[in-house]
């Protein structure tokens, strides 16, 4: 009997010690430093391993500085990869009280930006789904005031035509590799080349086409070509 008392009692230390120390590691809920600290880390832990077509580093902190700076709170990211753009993305939310749902099609890279997710402790500010972006985000209801396109190149004209009406007013559709043709293809200061809607892609004049945005290329030393569009009107 006493042999059976303390083997429970055993039982419940071994509990109770679990359970502070997966608490411990991870984030108070609002805690901003401890989460702060937690991505710094998981940042340094990553650096230079980002090889499945992720953005450069230089475009994921201006992801980031774009949503703290305009306060935005519900994004959107279409192309996860293994997630480091969406870290970025989540980073920023989760000092705005934000959220953003992220799509990916292929079930590898997912599974490996879920992992990342967690890792960075940000999941709880990360809605991903595995899917086909086509049918996904023309059945998403929205609104978004954050918009970060950089999946299927040939689809982005589509992306933007889908999202348009459920951006925000004040709001921004972001899209990588994006040229306004001034340049020879994107990726040239020190992103990706080649085939991905470059010139005669024809994103960046769609976009222009739109009255009720403000489209530009941002100009940020080792970007791999990011067009951002900010909506200043309903129609
Ligand atoms: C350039 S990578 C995204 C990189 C990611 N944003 C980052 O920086 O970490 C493009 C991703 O879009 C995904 N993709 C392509 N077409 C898609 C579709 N129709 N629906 C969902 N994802 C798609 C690809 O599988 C690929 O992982």
């Amino acid at each position: 009997m006493k042999k059976l008392a303390a083997v429970l009692t055993l039982i419940s230390i071994v509990w109770i010690a679990g359970i502070w120390i997966s608490c411990a590691e991870e984030p108070a809920a609002g805690d901003p430093e401890a989460i702060d600290a937690k991505v710094r880390q998981f940042m340094q832990n990553h650096r230079g391993s980002w090889y499945d077509m992720n953005v450069p580093e230089a475009d994921g902190r201006a992801l980031h500085d774009i949503i703290l700076e305009k306060e935005y709170k519900d994004a959107l990211e279409i192309g996860t990869s293994t997630g480091y753009s969406t870290i970025w993305i989540a980073w920023a939310l989760s000092k705005t009280g934000g959220k953003v749902i992220t799509v990916e099609i292929d079930k590898y890279r997912y599974e490996q930006a879920l992992a990342h997710f967690r890792e960075a402790g940000l999941e709880k500010y990360i809605d991903a789904r595995l899917g086909d972006a086509h049918e996904i985000v023309p059945a998403l209801e929205g609104p978004f005031d954050f918009v970060f396109c950089d999946a299927d190149k040939d689809w982005y004209n589509n992306y933007l035509s889908a999202t348009i009406d459920k951006l925000k007013v004040g709001g921004c559709f972001a899209a990588h590799n994006v040229s306004d043709g001034s340049q020879w293809g994107f990726g040239g200061r020190g992103g990706r080349r080649g085939g991905f809607g470059g010139r005669g892609s024809g994103f960046f004049e769609f976009a222009k086409g739109f009255s009720n945005l403000d489209t530009s290329i941002l100009d940020v030393s080792g970007s791999a070509g990011m067009s951002v569009s900010y909506k200043k009107a309903e129609k």
